[in-house]
């Protein structure tokens, strides 16, 4: 299934066709979801991989067997993908990790009264934009991105692939309230501490890890592992489908990297925007990591 220039409109939200059909689309919003399902949401370049590696080596007690051998796509297959119903048809019916992109209300009827556990990660949206805008550049299942100035202004549309940032987390934290089971972990909590991220991730999942497991777990999903492991790196994926002559899945991974893209009026406008539209959201990002000379001298003042 190659259809790179293929774009799939489903609900007014554009999906690449190189991984969604109508029919994937429509076998996620009708899926029937187990209890014991452990569903990852995230809105793309939010550090969805980060989690399937998290909640991979929580769930095998941080032994990295399981995340050196099998790639992440069939350990925690995307819901909405085309190859999803095959791989569940294999999956050990137990325990199975699903992640998704959906918007809560495509996906919301479909988890009414399920107890599946929901992980929603977010990340702050200056560097999901920065983000997905490289990866843009080597998706070729992406459109071509254009300048940055030209990309900013759809993300704050909500008119690129995924629809909009905005609407998706609304959507999914708004209804923290009404769906048993979510928790909600940022990008910047996984990046600031890992360790303690791990650890209300494996009591969310109701899977106790003493000291040592926790620390292996924080070992094998820091950023210099998964860059050198193929089964999370996206390297396996072929080069008319990710370029990688044209950067790396796995880039930077830091806090703050806008700073490096934003002109001054980008973020002003930026801003604005992002007020506007999270107006009634209490919300807080984190923009930036503080480094600790920083803080200490804040602290003193
Ligand atoms: P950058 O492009 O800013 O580097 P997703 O998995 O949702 O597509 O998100 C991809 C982003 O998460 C990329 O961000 C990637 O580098 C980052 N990421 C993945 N694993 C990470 C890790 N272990 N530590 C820090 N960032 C990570």
């Amino acid at each position: 299934m190659a259809r790179l220039d293929v774009t799939e409109k489903f609900q007014g939200i554009s999906f690449p066709g190189h991984l969604h059909t109508k029919d994937s689309l429509e076998f996620a919003v009708n899926f029937l979801f187990k209890d014991t399902d452990v569903l990852i949401v995230s809105y793309p370049k939010s550090g969805t991989t980060w989690m399937q590696e998290i909640v991979t080596l929580v769930s095998s007690r941080g032994d990295p067997q399981f995340s050196r051998t099998i790639p992440n796509w069939t350990r925690a297959p995307w819901l909405e993908h085309y190859y999803c119903a095959a791989v569940l048809k294999v999956s050990p019916p137990e325990r199975r990790t699903i992640t998704t992109h959906l918007p809560f209300h495509l996906l919301g009827p479909a988890l009414q009264g399920s107890k599946a556990k929901i992980i929603y990660v977010s990340r702050n949206p200056k560097d999901v934009a920065v983000s997905f805008y490289h990866f843009h550049k080597m998706a070729n299942f992406l459109p071509e991105p254009g300048d940055f100035h030209e990309f900013l202004d759809h993300f704050l549309e909500g008119t690129l692939y995924y629809g909009s940032w905005f609407e998706h987390i609304k959507g999914w934290i708004s209804r923290t309230a009404t769906i048993n089971n979510l928790l909600h972990i940022t990008y910047e909590q996984m990046s600031l501490d890992l360790h303690a991220t791990i650890k209300k991730v494996s009591s969310f999942l109701q899977c106790p890890l003493v000291e040592a497991e926790v620390n292996n777990c924080v070992k094998h999903c820091s950023f210099s592992s998964m860059r050198d492991n193929n089964m999370i790196n996206y390297t396996l994926v072929p080069n008319d489908i990710m370029d990688h002559s044209k950067g790396s899945f796995m880039r930077k991974g830091e806090i703050g990297d806008w700073k490096n893209m934003f002109t001054k009026e980008q973020n002003q406008h930026f801003e604005s925007v992002c007020t506007s539209k999270m107006k009634g959201c209490a919300l807080e990002f984190v923009w930036e990591k503080q480094d600790k000379e920083e803080t200490n001298t804040e602290e003193q003042t």
